[in-house]
């Protein structure tokens, strides 16, 4: 056992109250913090204040899903580096709860905000510094990647990043599928340089210079190493894109499977300037499903390369496709995704096989159309590969923690499912989570049955309840576990930050 006392207290601690924070940590504690903060950066801290329009009821509901919906002791909106070294300095001296919010994307309870802890939302770091030479971009860690990609669309450039408007930069801590990954790799893999806050309050760079391991850590790790104020991400020189959402009805789901195996198996293997993201929408008002996919061409071009074709000639009835810029395609993409309703996904991976596909989206449709009387229920499932070509361009990169280089041998596109629930009442989740959540665990019983299920599951899609860390593999686990030794020796963000996925003890 390494760190058998603190260990022992906190497991204990976690044992006796389900709810670990609340119990361990008074208000007393936080408030002191929050008294510190506010003495030392008075502009950047706002007390409890539930008025309409204080930055504290913004900050603490301004989220994706409902669930993020929680009540902290005071929200810190630093606005600088020097900022959160200050705020991390004062909890980790004061052992005082806290949470890391980028875009607020996450729809797991408590992994951007917190109960009686200080939620820091990085909103304010917002700073976009091109390089002289143009190959990479420093973007503060409170922008989102709709107004990332418009400041570098201005300069002929783009980023390996995510493909809605309104996601943060959480993501990039993550994996990150992004319109360029079967070239690129994943977003995290073209990640150049962090700037993290240690858990002592100290700013430090991690690159493949400086602190690589920690740089290596941070390209899967989440929220476990330190607070990541800055990324500095590798460019991409792009004077325009082709692209836009292609929407199918119901009868065209048969042809909507097949175009989505052929797009993992040997478009995106063999065309690796376009990006599709094979998508299909529940509608419980109309106990309808269709699809509704994101169809993009890399190149500043004004018609579908013919190796999209199929796309188009699947019956459709509404098409959007056009030459636009990056930043244009991700505001339009995210439009159908409203924050404030309740969200639930989970993820899991396999080799793409066909019948699997047409199999799990008959089985969700008929889950879904079980739900369709619940106020507001809609569903969504994405299907998403990973090429062996985007990893290996990770592996070329310096690698990261997520252990897909474990499928090398096979040279088989992975296949990442997302299924995702939507519904207005937080007071509903208890009629569906139970039920949500059994059901995936039976789909991925399945993959497992026919041999198919490859043991990767992808942080920013995941649930609470997914072990997410742990199906990097072992020996990653233990390579995070030293680095974590390292640069965290007293496990400020396992005990302080508890939301999230977490890295195993
Ligand atoms: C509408 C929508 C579209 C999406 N599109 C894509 C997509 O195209 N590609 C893709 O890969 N994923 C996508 N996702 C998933 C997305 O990557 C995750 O939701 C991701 O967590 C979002 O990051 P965030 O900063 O917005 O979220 P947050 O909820 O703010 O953060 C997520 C996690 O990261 C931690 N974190 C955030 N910022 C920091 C930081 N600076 N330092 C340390 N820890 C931090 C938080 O503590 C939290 O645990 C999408 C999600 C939604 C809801
Ligand atoms: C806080 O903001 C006020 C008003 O803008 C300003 O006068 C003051 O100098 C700021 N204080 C600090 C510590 O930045
Ligand atoms: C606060 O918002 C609610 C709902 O949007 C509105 O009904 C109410 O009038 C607002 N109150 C104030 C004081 O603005
Ligand atoms: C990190 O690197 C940048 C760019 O090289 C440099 O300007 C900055 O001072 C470094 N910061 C730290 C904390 O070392
Ligand atoms: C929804 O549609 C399915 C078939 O597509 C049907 O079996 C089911 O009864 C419908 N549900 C409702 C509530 O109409
Ligand atoms: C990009 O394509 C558009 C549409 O054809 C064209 O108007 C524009 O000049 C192109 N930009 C560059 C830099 O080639
Ligand atoms: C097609 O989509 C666009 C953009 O969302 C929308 O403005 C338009 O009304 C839609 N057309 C049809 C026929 O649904
Ligand atoms: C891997 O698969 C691709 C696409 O199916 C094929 O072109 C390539 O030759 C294969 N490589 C190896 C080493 O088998
Ligand atoms: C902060 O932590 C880092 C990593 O553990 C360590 O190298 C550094 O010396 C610490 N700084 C201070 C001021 O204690």
């Amino acid at each position: 056992m390494r760190y058998p006392s603190l260990i022992r207290v906190f497991v204990t601690v976690q044992l006796l109250a389900g709810h670990a924070t609340a119990a361990v940590y008074s208000n007393a504690a936080t408030s002191v913090c929050c008294s510190l903060l506010a003495a030392a950066l008075p502009n950047a801290t706002f007390p409890r204040d539930m008025s309409n329009s204080s930055i504290y009821r913004i900050e603490s509901t301004h989220f994706w899903s409902s669930t993020e919906w929680l009540d902290p002791t005071c929200v810190f909106l630093p606005t600088s580096t020097a900022d959160v070294e200050t705020g991390v300095a004062i909890f980790y001296h004061h052992d005082c709860p806290f949470s890391i919010r980028g875009g607020g994307h996450s729809a797991i309870r408590g992994a951007a905000n917190i109960d009686d802890g200080i939620l820091m939302s990085m909103r304010q770091i917002r700073d976009v510094t091109i390089s002289e030479d143009r190959s990479s971009v420093v973007v503060g860690a409170g922008l989102t990647f709709g107004e990332i990609y418009s400041a570098v669309d201005r300069e002929d450039l783009s980023i390996v990043g995510g493909r809605f408007g309104t996601v943060g930069t959480g993501l990039l801590l993550g994996a990150g599928f992004s319109y360029f990954n079967n070239r690129y790799g994943l977003a995290v893999d073209n990640v150049k340089r962090q700037v993290v806050v240690l858990a002592n309050g100290t700013a430090v760079n991690a690159s493949s210079m400086e602190n690589t391991e920690l740089h290596w850590a941070l390209k899967g790790g989440g929220n476990n190493f330190g607070v990541v104020t800055h990324f500095d991400l590798f460019t991409i020189e792009s004077t325009g894109v082709f692209g836009g959402r292609i929407t199918y009805p119901e009868s065209s789901l048969a042809a909507l499977d097949e175009a989505t195996y052929n797009y993992h198996t040997k478009v995106a293997v063999e065309d690796i300037d376009v990006h599709v993201l094979p998508t299909y929408v529940y509608d419980g008002v109309t106990n309808t499903t269709f699809g509704a996919t994101p169809v993009v061409a890399n190149a500043n071009v004004t018609e579908l390369p013919p190796s999209l074709s199929e796309w188009q000639q699947i019956e459709h009835s509404n098409y959007t496709l056009r030459n636009t810029r990056y930043g244009t395609l991700a505001d339009e993409l995210v439009a159908g995704f409203p924050n404030g309703l309740v969200q639930s996904h989970y993820t899991f991976t396999i080799y793409a096989n066909k019948q699997f596909f047409s199999e799990c989206l008959s089985l969700w449709r008929q889950f879904c159309q079980s739900f369709s009387y619940l106020d507001g229920f809609n569903g969504l499932h994405t299907v998403m590969p990973i090429t062996q070509r985007a990893i290996s361009e990770g592996i070329r990169r310096g690698g990261n923690p997520l252990g897909l280089e474990r499928s090398v041998g096979t040279n088989q596109t992975l296949s990442v499912f997302y299924l995702g629930i939507t519904f207005n009442k937080r007071a509903d989740i208890e009629q569906v989570f139970p039920a949500w959540e059994i059901f995936i665990r039976t789909l991925q019983a399945l993959a497992k049955e026919r041999e198919l299920l490859f043991p990767y599951i992808m942080l920013t899609y995941s649930d609470h309840n997914q072990q997410v860390l742990q199906s990097y593999g072992e020996q990653n686990v233990q390579r995070l576990q030293r680095v974590q030794r390292v640069y965290d020796p007293t496990l400020v963000f396992q005990r302080l930050v508890t939301g999230g996925q977490k890295l195993p003890l």
